[in-house]
């Protein structure tokens, strides 16, 4: 069969641009706007250049192919001929469900954040609106889309879902996507992008510790420091789904959306419905790609300098009284700690991990005249003060749920499954809600508490609001952010940590909010090292939590010396979790050494972009940061196992100005932790410039397994 050969219309194009990124869209031809290209700068375009593009963007139409709507737009639709994931899902008692939106208009604006485009869409004879914002970010060129559904008719409109989706080339052949679990989060899987979809979706009320947090496509191998790759992230702390879908006619395109449970959403006449936000970003190589997201961060809210943190978990657990968690604060002091953060165990009953969560007051036993004393202490000795909630969690034996067992989720079956002994609190009830936020702010109010490690424990399994059982998962989320954005604006000193048993909510919805993040329970460094290092695509060092742990660590029960310890806690927000009361004077004194150089160099660790080398030894890690102007870096090149490739050869230093001369030097906070006969340069240093720091490089020192050599890079003049 030969299908006529008719020329199809060429749409008007637009060029958004912005943070080194282009994004061009065929729009203003009635259809749903479509992507051209997303990625690569592609300069100031006339509107003959964007016209070619436009027209050499339509593809040659194939037998049978007839109605494939090619491009996709950012919002697939079946009854346009699109047999894919469907961009929008719902109906009102079984009519309406196959929407057929003709955009109306558009408008491009230059927003103070970067380009914006608006596209106002209807489906006439359905009686629903569709408002799409695709924008470019200034401060880092990631790309942002959002899509709002207006029910303009008079029957309820039952949302489903709606996913965006963000199109990649053919080059982009290989996915790359992250699994994980408690303790081990944030490990990398890599497969082709064969036609299907590959789909990785959560149903746990967070993301989870399972969860991708990002979605990548890019050239096959492509690394950190090479290889185009596109990605996408879904800004929200709930049920979502990201998916990479490629079609047997090769439309290839990142997914995000919300995952929504029966009548989550019902849109009454004129209620709408808005996505979160599904960002983009794109590099050569992971390192840009994860960059952007660095500098969408700290564009959106700076912060000040990272105070060093002293976490009472690991060191006492529930294990609270006033003389014990003095003298921590007092050790904690003498080694260089400005934070001090009381975890879990201080509220009425809480001895251990069966009983309380929903109770937070101070526990009149333990702490007979309050945590004032405690509290005071710390901020005589020049600390800030800290505290672990777990807002949205209750205890069966708490008083809480014995008052008011209506306030815990409940789908049907009762409180359901409990984990970690524990369920949820449905903050949809505006009175469980109000609870919390009274006595969340009544102590942060009274103690001036300066931060709160928010954590997170079960997930969400049957969140059903009482009395009929009906879903309130979404809600769960909204109320979260309405209760960190309530205490944010009623102590406007307030930070918070996002915890999830570990990195079980990290998103940039959460983020938004929080000014950092736990990546894990797991203080290995032989763990951290990867977790830190994946985590790091969306996060920056200076909002990831990176703590001392104890010798022996209490997840993996392996033993590593301080140095390799304190190496992989300096990079991020650092924090001490080794219980200073068993500490020798000697290793104190040790690790007040890694402190004081963490807050020498945090300013550069904390605002540096961050680097990673591709190298060919699978047992071989090195990775930096190197300043905004490249006037220096740190690297750190670690061992995880022993090499098979001996010795390893010439490590080239990623980042660095070409043009510039550097002088290397091995640092060692705390005692050298090379022996042996090393290569020269690490006794003696070396000067040579950046381009061949990049391109030769240094010959590797040898170093065991799990253990690290730290080198400080500086320009010299
Ligand atoms: C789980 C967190 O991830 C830990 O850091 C700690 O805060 C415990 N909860 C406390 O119960």
């Amino acid at each position: 069969m030969t299908a006529a050969a008719s020329p199809a219309a060429v749409p008007p194009a637009e060029h958004l641009r912005a943070g080194g990124t282009s994004v061009v869209v065929a729009v203003g031809d009635g259809r749903l706007p479509r992507i051209l290209h997303w990625g690569e700068d592609l300069g100031k375009l006339s509107a003959d250049a964007l016209a070619g593009i436009a027209r050499s963007a339509l593809p040659a139409i194939g037998d049978s192919a007839v109605t494939y709507p090619q491009p996709v737009p950012v919002l697939p639709q079946l009854a346009e001929g699109w047999l894919g994931r469907p961009g929008l899902v719902g109906d009102s008692e079984g009519r309406r469900w196959a929407s057929t939106f003709r955009a109306v208009s558009h408008r491009l604006d230059d927003d103070a954040e970067g380009p914006v485009l608006r596209v106002d869409a209807v489906d006439e004879a359905y009686g629903l609106a569709l408002v799409l914002e695709l924008q470019v970010l200034h401060a880092s060129g990631l790309v942002r889309q959002r899509a709002e559904l207006v029910n303009r008719g008079d029957e309820p409109f039952r949302v489903g879902g709606v996913e965006l989706a963000l199109p990649v080339p053919h080059a982009a052949a290989e996915l790359l996507d992250l699994t994980g679990r408690w303790s081990l989060e944030r490990v990398p899987q890599r497969h082709p992008f064969h036609v299907g979809e590959w789909v990785r979706a959560s149903r746990g009320g967070k993301p989870g510790l399972e969860h991708t947090m990002l979605l990548a496509a890019g050239e096959p191998g492509f690394g950190f420091r090479s290889g185009r790759v596109w990605a996408t992230h879904l800004a929200w702390s709930g049920n979502q789904v990201l998916a990479a879908e490629r079609t047997p006619a090769d439309t290839r395109h990142l997914v995000a959306g919300e995952l929504l449970l029966p009548e989550e959403v019902v849109l009454a006449r004129d209620a709408s419905y808005r996505t979160p936000w599904q960002f983009g970003s794109w590099g050569d190589g992971l390192d840009e790609l994860a960059a952007r997201f660095h500098r969408h961060l700290r564009a959106e809210r700076p912060l000040g300098a990272r105070p060093v943190i002293l976490n009472t978990w690991e060191a006492v657990y529930f294990r609270h009284d006033l003389d014990t968690l003095v003298a921590l604060a007092e050790l904690g002091a003498e080694a260089g700690v400005e934070r001090f953060v009381v975890d879990d165990g201080w509220f009425t009953g809480r001895r251990d991990d069966t009983s309380s969560l929903g109770d937070w007051d101070v526990d009149a036993e333990v702490w007979p005249d309050g945590l004032e004393p405690l509290v005071a202490r710390v901020r005589e000795l020049g600390m800030d003060f800290g505290l672990w909630f777990e807002p949205e969690m209750v205890n069966l034996d708490s008083d809480l749920a014995r008052a008011h067992p209506d306030w815990l989720f409940d789908a049907g079956h009762g409180p359901g499954l409990p984990s970690r002994h524990q369920h949820v609190l449905d903050l949809g009830h505006p009175e469980a809600y109000a609870h919390v936020l009274d006595r969340m702010s009544t102590l942060i109010h009274a103690l001036h508490i300066d931060y709160v490690k928010w954590d997170h424990n079960r997930y969400l399994l049957d969140a059903g609001h009482q009395p009929d059982g009906r879903p309130g998962m979404r809600r769960q989320t909204q109320q979260v952010y309405r209760l960190m954005d309530e205490l944010r604006s009623r102590h406007p000193w307030l930070e918070i940590e996002s915890c999830a048993s570990g990195g079980g909510r990290i998103d940039l919805g959460v983020l938004e909010r929080t000014d950092r993040v736990w990546p894990s329970d797991c203080n290995d460094p032989h763990e951290r090292l990867e977790i830190q290092r994946w985590t790091g695509l969306l996060v920056p060092p200076e909002r990831q939590g990176t703590h001392l742990g104890a010798r022996s660590s209490h997840t993996t029960h392996r033993t590593h010396p301080l140095a390799y310890r304190a190496e992989k806690a300096i990079w991020g927000h650092l924090g001490i979790e080794v219980n200073l009361l068993e500490a020798s004077e000697a290793e104190r004194s040790r690790i007040a050494e890694w402190v004081a150089f963490h807050v020498a160099h945090r300013d550069l660790l904390h605002h540096g972009t961050v680097v990673h080398a591709d190298l060919p030894e699978p047992a071989a890690r090195l990775e930096g940061v190197v300043a905004e102007d490249r006037s220096q870096a740190f690297y750190a090149l670690s061992l995880v196992e022993r090499p098979r490739t001996w010795p390893l050869g010439r490590l080239g230093l990623p980042g660095l100005d070409d043009d510039a001369d550097y002088e290397v030097r091995v640092v060692a906070p705390g005692g050298s932790t090379l022996h042996g006969a090393q290569p020269p340069w690490t006794s003696a240093g070396v000067r040579l410039p950046g381009r061949v720091l990049r391109v030769i490089g240094l010959e590797a020192p040898a170093l065991d397994a799990d253990r690290s050599v730290l080198l400080h890079v500086v320009a010299v003049r």
